[in-house]
């Protein structure tokens, strides 16, 4: 049987990168997935592709009405959304603390961890009213060490997120929802290839024990787990899929 049969999903980010994964992964394991981004053009063509189980809305996550009107739109498509993954995040540039300019901290940590909290706020009433659900946060690496990441907003937001899920998770165990966070490292994305080039991703790569960065699905395999009932016991908990790089 399919290991997502009969559930909804909603996939913030989900036009590109990982996000468009996590979707294929989902659709192909039997869900009904609602892709949200702000890239409206490739979001639908990805839709369009997965076909009858995908939908695609336009999705702000730093906007609590946005979220509304999506949770409404992927009730009216599919029924009451019980899986949420809070995918969409942007990264960079990569400066000191002295040279970060304060807007490009707000905006990080606006989308990076005000979007993830938003987006269960708006998400945990319709899992309660249906009896539970899970909610899997995309943070990073960053959410537990400064090491290689962009700036100290990126690493602010990511171990927010690590924290924030402990903490819904503990408030939210009783109605049967599950919170998790999953930290992936390097993943071959738009957001790595654009900060990359073929120097700088070989040097990554060396700093890696696997000794390579990760394809977007490996990481959707974790959070197609965590997703599913075969996951039901396990919540509050913080997944890393990182090659081997924060063990050194
Ligand atoms: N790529 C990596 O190496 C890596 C590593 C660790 C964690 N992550 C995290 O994984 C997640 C996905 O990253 P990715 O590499 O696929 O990035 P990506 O840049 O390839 O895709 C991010 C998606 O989020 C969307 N998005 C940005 N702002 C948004 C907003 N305000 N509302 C809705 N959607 C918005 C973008 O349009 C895009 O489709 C992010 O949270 C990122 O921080 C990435």
């Amino acid at each position: 049987m399919p290991r997502l049969e009969g559930k909804v999903a909603l996939i913030s980010g989900a036009a590109m990168g990982m996000g468009a994964s996590h979707a294929r992964v989902f659709v192909r394991e039997g869900a009904r997935v609602v892709l949200g981004d702000i890239a409206e053009d490739v979001g639908r063509e990805l839709a369009a592709e997965l076909g009858e189980p995908a939908t695609f809305v336009r999705l702000d996550v730093t906007d609590a009405d946005s979220w509304s009107a999506v949770l409404a739109r992927a009730e009216e498509s599919f029924g009451p959304v019980t899986v949420l993954v809070n995918n969409a995040g942007v990264a960079g540039p990569f400066t000191s603390t002295a040279e970060l300019a304060p807007e490009i901290y707000h905006r990080t940590v606006d989308v990076d961890e005000h979007g993830v909290f938003l987006g269960m706020r708006a998400a945990i009433p319709g899992m309660v009213a249906a009896g539970g659900g899970s909610i899997v946060n995309i943070s990073s690496t960053a959410g537990f060490s400064h090491a290689g990441t962009p700036n100290v907003a990126y690493t602010a937001a990511k171990f927010a997120v690590r924290g924030m899920t402990k903490a819904v998770a503990v408030e939210y165990a009783s109605a049967g929802i599950r919170v998790n966070s999953v930290h992936p490292g390097g993943v071959l994305t738009p957001m790595v290839a654009n900060s990359l080039d073929d120097a700088g991703r070989a040097a990554v790569s060396a700093g890696i024990p696997l000794g390579r960065l990760a394809e977007p699905e490996e990481i959707s395999h974790l959070v197609l787990f965590l997703a599913s009932d075969e996951a039901s016991y396990v919540t509050g908990a913080a997944f890393v899929a990182d090659g081997g790089m924060l063990a050194r």
